[in-house]
């Protein structure tokens, strides 16, 4: 044999060993620490993808509330214990069940359908913790906003408390606290920008916005930080008194729509929650909305792009993989509370 084909032998027999040692040793080994990759039911799953956007379009259309609702949810369920679809467990105080997700209940059952068609399928292979971070994707992409490829691997966790909903970023958190919460989550300043520039496309209750509007801090005036054009139309929508119910656009003029808008409006200080008028107004988050908005020091980085990458970055929070959490039968249960 010549030298020349006794090398190539050698090579192709080091690459077909190599391949055996990486299947062999699991999922944790295949994308590093983060223990998540693109295309990880490819062979076990080959039409997850196709399965989970047919499900999130088919809800969407017929109800406006589903895109923002997916979105919003896997915020709440990666910032809570990690990406692990513990937002999902059912029972007496489980973190659907908490104040923070009480809009997102209906949601549930876009990721549960998801779930069954699944597991027709193939059976007990997907975890209903992927199941959303492709809804929320898809989602994004649904309404208006760019798309990205979604590294798979979570597995599902087995606890679900009302009270670990706490800590979640709450409307009336200082830009320290912001900053803050998530640090702890592994997210830097930008990525907090460019996350809550999620506020692109949905809602928020009249209760979360009210105080801003007739008696701030007690003082008898509105928030001085509402644009003097915005309050009337924002008063119109969010009647003093009433019963903090009804829903405003989080951003103005534009809530279908996954778009660069929101930070128009946070220039203008028509920032509906206090946490998004703070942050045109706090130079450390001030700096990264003018980034978005092609006015900073810094090139312009397009806020659509961003938002990808930063969810990316979010979907690896505390995630559960190899012989940690398991993959749950149904979305709504852990498999041990089914025997
Ligand atoms: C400092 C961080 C954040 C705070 C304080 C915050 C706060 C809020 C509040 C108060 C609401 C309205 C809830 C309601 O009244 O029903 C809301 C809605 C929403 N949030 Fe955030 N949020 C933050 C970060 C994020 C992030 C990182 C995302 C996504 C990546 C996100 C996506 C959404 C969406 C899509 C909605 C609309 C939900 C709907 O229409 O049902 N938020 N947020």
């Amino acid at each position: 044999m010549e030298v020349s084909s006794l090398t190539k032998m050698l090579i192709m027999l080091v690459l077909v060993l190599a391949s055996f040692t990486t299947l062999s040793l699991g999922q944790d080994n295949w994308c590093g620490k983060q223990g998540t990759r693109v295309g990880f039911y490819k062979a076990t799953c080959p039409k997850v993808e196709h399965i989970v956007r047919k499900t999130v379009i088919g809800y969407a259309k017929n109800d406006p509330t589903v895109a923002p609702g997916l979105l919003n949810m896997f915020f709440h369920d990666c910032f809570v214990n990690g990406c692990d679809a513990s937002i999902l467990l059912d029972g007496p105080s489980t973190e659907l069940t908490a104040p923070p997700n009480s809009h997102l209940r209906h949601i549930y059952k876009v990721i549960g359908i998801a779930k069954l068609m699944l597991e027709r399928s193939c059976r007990g292979v997907v975890s209903c913790a992927d199941i959303l971070a492709l809804a929320a994707r898809d989602s994004v992409v649904l309404t208006g906003g760019r798309s990205w490829k979604v590294p798979l691997g979570r597995r599902d966790g087995l606890v679900s408390r009302a009270s670990d909903t706490a800590n979640l970023p709450s409307f009336t958190d200082s830009i320290t606290v912001q900053i803050k919460k998530f640090a702890d989550k592994g997210l830097n300043t930008q990525d907090l920008v460019t996350l809550v520039g999620g506020h692109t496309i949905g809602t928020t209750g009249c209760a979360s916005v009210n105080y801003r509007l007739y008696n701030f801090n007690n003082t008898n005036q509105p928030d001085p930080d509402i644009n003097q054009a915005f309050l009337p139309q924002l008063r119109a929508l969010c009647p003093n008194g009433g019963d903090g119910l009804r829903r405003v656009a989080l951003d103005t003029g534009s809530n279908d729509s996954f778009d660069n808008s929101y930070y128009e409006n946070l220039k203008n200080e028509r920032g509906v929650l206090e946490s998004d008028a703070m942050l045109w107004k706090d130079q450390r988050t001030h700096k990264f909305v003018k980034v978005f908005l092609g006015t900073g020091e810094k090139p312009r980085l397009r806020f659509n792009k961003e938002f990808g990458r930063a969810m990316v970055k979010m979907g690896n929070i505390e995630v559960k993989t190899g012989s940690h959490g398991e993959i749950r039968k149904l979305c709504g249960r852990t498999n041990s509370e089914l025997h």
